[in-house]
């Protein structure tokens, strides 16, 4: 089937077990070495400030050693700018970034931050790296993310994905995601998904035909140790497909 939404896979969490033991295993390179080869589209990888999980020389490895798009999740700060401007990757995903949080809680919000996204999309287009900016699906920030220049918005899917989880009512949640996707589609900015996704709830996302990307993480690595990497691509690709169809 062609035009499916792409299957960026976020291997952070390999590095947050080789971290927990400081070992030199599990590899994120190696992980990202095979999720190529079961038919990942993409490497997300985040480079916190405070390196919990990926640091410096995982993104070069990466960068240098997989034949994939590398998406470099990055908090909008002058030392991530240049160590992405040093990578090259093929988009920069900014992201909120707060010490104390367990993972990214929430999307950016644009006109708080407007100088600094300002600056820092201008310089990393200048050296031809797309720019994403990851935002909560609310038709003012998918402007906003027009109006500064983005090229991409990666929309956060955390709520929804908690009520599907949860098994609460998840229609309002799944409805501010598609009508975002429709307006950001409808503007010109290409649409990436990400946040809490997992095999119950990529169906019905894959569903909306204006999502080209999808970024996911911690439950592919949580579902490997069971699974393997293999089956749990090959299965995510495979609900793609289906919910794609299904639309
Ligand atoms: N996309 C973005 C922008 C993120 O910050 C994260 C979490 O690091 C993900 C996707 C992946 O989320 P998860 O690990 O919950 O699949």
């Amino acid at each position: 089937m062609d035009n499916l939404p792409r299957l960026g896979v976020n291997i952070d969490h390999v590095a947050t077990l080789r971290n927990v033991r400081g070992e030199n295993y599990p590899s994120p390179l190696r992980a990202a070495l095979l999720c190529k080869e079961f038919g990942a589209d993409g490497i997300t990888a985040h480079l916190r400030e405070d390196r919990r999980h990926i640091r410096d020389d995982d993104i070069l490895e990466i960068k240098e050693n997989v034949d994939l798009p590398l998406n470099f999740e990055m908090a909008p700060t002058s030392e991530m700018m240049e160590i992405a401007i040093r990578t090259k990757p093929n988009a920069c995903c900014i992201v909120p970034e707060k010490r104390e949080e367990v993972t990214t809680e929430g999307g950016i919000h644009i006109q708080r931050n407007h100088n600094i996204l300002y600056n820092l999309i201008n310089e990393l287009k200048k050296n031809n790296i797309r720019v994403s900016l990851f935002i909560d699906p609310s038709e003012e920030q998918i402007n906003a993310a027009k109006d500064i220049g983005a090229d991409i918005v990666e929309i956060h899917a955390g709520e929804f994905c908690k009520d599907v989880h949860l098994g609460l009512d998840f229609e309002s949640a799944y409805n501010k995601i598609k009508e975002s996707s429709f307006l950001a589609s409808k503007i010109g900015l290409e649409v990436h998904l990400g946040h809490g996704i997992t095999f119950e709830s990529i169906e019905k996302l894959a569903g909306i035909k204006e999502i080209k990307e999808f970024n996911i993480g911690h439950f592919i690595i949580s579902e490997s140790i069971f699974s393997g990497l293999k089956d749990t691509i090959v299965e995510f690709k495979r609900l793609i497909e289906k919910g794609r169809m299904l639309a």
